[in-house]
């Protein structure tokens, strides 16, 4: 099981594991690629869990599979990263929304509809909501 590459790392943080910084980026830098199975809206609706990816109407990303580090990055209301699609809507990359250093936990806003089912029900455990170590 690969759990990190050089510039990310895999530990304990205040919503389960967490992805953090092992180096610094800078704002803009490609942090790390959400990578899985792309399967259609509907395949997503039976699967269900916490790794899908919505990429559009029609298709989204499961990344459950361990060797997608960026499944462990988790959400946060004031966060240090951000999703890009590329141009097809099919592969997706996180970048750096700021400058990060090395032992920051990456977090990324999930968006409306993740937050509203999986985060809010039970309580957003990030920096701005809680006051914990997730920014
Ligand atoms: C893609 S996973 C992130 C990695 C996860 N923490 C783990 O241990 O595998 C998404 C899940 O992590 C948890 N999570 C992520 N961000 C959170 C937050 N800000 N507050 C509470 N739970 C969070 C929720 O259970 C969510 O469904
Ligand atoms: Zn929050």
């Amino acid at each position: 099981m690969k759990k990190t590459n050089d510039a990310v790392k895999v530990k304990r943080s205040s919503a389960g594991l967490g992805l953090f910084a092992n180096q610094e980026f800078k704002k803009g830098d490609l942090v790390i690629e959400y990578t899985g199975e792309t399967i259609t809206e509907e395949e997503a609706n039976i699967r269900g869990g916490r790794y899908l990816f919505e990429l559009n109407n029609d298709w989204t990303i499961d990344g459950k599979g361990r060797e997608n580090v960026a499944r462990y990055i988790n959400h946060s209301c004031r966060p240090n990263c951000y999703p890009e699609l590329n141009e097809k809507e099919t592969r997706v990359f996180i970048y750096a929304k700021r400058k990060i250093t090395p032992g920051e936990e990456l977090t990324y806003d999930y968006g409306k509809a993740y937050f509203k089912e999986m985060i809010e029900p039970f309580g957003c455990r990030c920096q701005k909501c809680s006051g914990s170590s997730i920014r």
